[in-house]
């Protein structure tokens, strides 16, 4: 095996067999790379925000995780977690600290509404991520969303890249990697790439899904 074959090996271990599924934080599921989990770490400490948007929450582990961050953090942060089927909410996350969950899908209107009304009422950068319903359409009309909603500075995470061969599920059709593509070329400059978080750790679940705001062109 050569050094440079090593991170796309490793990356397709842990996907294909599940690795990710079986994650866990403080017992509840959370559905990640864990080195992603610790960049993600990485940048909330640097970021410093006031508000932390997931999309896609789930069981509600990874929005336990942000929200015990920026606690630690000793910022007064909000998470604003969206899914638009509440089933798997686990019950731990329902009563943990910090977080407002939300029923309904990530692109409606009042989602946005929402946010513009949570970054007044929590002041500071925005970190936002992408883990809801990974086609294409879907993470691009997500993007879009979040346009007017994010200034420079804020920081965007798109996960889930990886699939439709980059390098999983090569079958899988366009996804998050090709969201990002449409969208550079609808709005270029609106993002630059943060290419040293997402060669950090080798591989991620993430690739070309770490973008820093800008003022754009
Ligand atoms: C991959 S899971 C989220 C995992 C979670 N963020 C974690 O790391 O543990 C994707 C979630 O997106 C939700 N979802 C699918 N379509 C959605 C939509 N249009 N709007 C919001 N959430 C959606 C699903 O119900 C599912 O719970």
């Amino acid at each position: 095996m050569s050094q440079l074959e090593a991170p796309d090996l490793y990356h397709r271990w842990y996907y294909e067999q599940g690795v990710w599924e079986r994650v866990r934080f403080l017992g509840v599921p959370c559905l990640k790379s864990v080195s992603d989990m610790w960049n993600y770490q990485e940048l909330l400490t640097e970021l410093r925000p006031g508000l932390v948007v997931e999309f896609g929450t789930r069981h509600g582990g990874s929005a336990m995780y942000f929200s015990t961050i920026v606690r630690a953090l000793g910022l007064r942060a909000q998470v604003f977690s969206v899914d638009i089927e509440p089933q798997s909410l686990d019950t731990r996350a329902r009563s943990y600290p910090g977080i407002e969950f939300w029923v309904g899908s990530s692109t409606a209107p009042e989602v946005a509404a929402r946010i513009a009304q949570l970054r007044k009422e929590y002041p500071g950068p925005m970190f936002a991520i992408l883990d809801s319903d990974h086609r294409c359409d879907h993470v691009l009309a997500e993007l879009r969303l979040l346009r007017p909603l994010t200034v420079a500075g804020d920081y965007v995470v798109v996960e889930d890249g990886n699939i439709n061969g980059h390098p999983v599920l090569p079958n899988w059709g366009p996804g998050p990697w090709e969201a990002i593509d449409a969208y550079e070329a609808e709005h270029p400059g609106d993002y630059l790439r943060d290419e040293a978080s997402e060669a950090r750790f080798g591989f991620t679940f993430a690739p070309r899904g770490f973008l820093r705001r800008t003022e754009g062109l």
